[in-house]
């Protein structure tokens, strides 16, 4: 189905709004199948991170088992990472890592090697933030300065403006050397791992995923609302060089202006 009549919003983001997160999850679906089939070579890994929360639960069901999504992927190298993590083990109800194998690796056919996850289960946070940030180098092969470009980043926001774990007034907010922070989340008294901002902005493929009316006025304050990043952490994320697509429903599009909105 072409993904068309879309309008722009701030710096070029494409903000699509489609009709229900069922849209949402079919029409992110078909992004990251295109996307992977644009990476050129096919020897060349599609490297994707997912994001945490809930709002992608349906479309990673849809990609291992939607047979002509899952017929159209090259699993073979997809390559997996995440976003952020929450400091738990992989296997704690509010693991990143465990909600994508229940919805994601329990029925798509990924190569175990190919997926890899934060050890959030390592009791030192920043220790986790380092071996995370030390397999990325590793896996790009990059060198010192140098930002891992993944295929595709997925992202969500929350009611306080913030993605990945890019929390409002947080130290990460400032990070422009690391790839990988801890970061202390007061509100929450724990830390999260989190991709820093020059990572996600050194994307290929941005993809905003956001449902629901709890959405509604902190979407249209980042759409349209003056810049305010150290308040609004989501509105950091304009990738450098690659393609911003905002996938939002109507009921968490409900504030904006009919210009930005299809
Ligand atoms: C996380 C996420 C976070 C999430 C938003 C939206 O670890 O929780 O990475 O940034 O995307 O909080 O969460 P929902 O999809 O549950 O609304």
């Amino acid at each position: 189905m072409p993904i068309d009549n879309k309008r722009s919003g701030p710096d070029g983001a494409v903000v699509k709004m489609v009709k229900d997160l069922d849209e949402i999850s079919r029409t992110a679906a078909v992004m990251i199948v295109r996307q992977s089939n644009e990476t050129g070579s096919s020897a060349k890994p599609f490297t994707i991170a997912l994001s945490g929360g809930s709002t992608p639960r349906r479309l990673h069901e849809r990609l291992g088992r939607e047979p002509s999504v899952r017929a159209s992927l090259p699993w073979e190298k997809c390559h997996f990472f995440w976003g952020d993590e929450r400091h738990v083990p992989p296997d704690h109800s509010q693991s990143n890592y465990r909600m994508a194998r229940e919805t994601l690796f329990a029925s798509a056919p990924v190569p175990a090697q190919n997926i890899h996850r934060v050890h959030a289960e390592e009791s030192d946070a920043a220790a986790a933030a380092e071996r995370y940030e030390h397999e990325l180098r590793s896996f790009f092969n990059l060198g010192p300065g140098q930002l891992p470009r993944f295929d595709c980043i997925l992202l969500g926001i929350g009611a306080d403006g913030h993605t990945a774990s890019l929390f409002p007034g947080t130290n990460a907010l400032q990070e422009t050397r690391r790839l990988v922070v801890a970061n202390w989340i007061e509100k929450f008294q724990t830390h999260r791992i989190t991709l820093t901002a020059p990572v996600l902005n050194n994307a290929a493929l941005v993809i905003f995923l956001v449902s629901g009316k709890d959405k509604a006025e902190v979407l249209k304050e980042i759409l349209e609302g003056d810049f305010r990043p150290q308040l609004l952490p989501a509105q950091l994320i304009r990738p450098v060089q690659g393609k911003l697509l905002w996938l939002v429903d109507q009921a968490a599009a409900g504030c904006l202006t009919d210009s930005i909105k299809v």
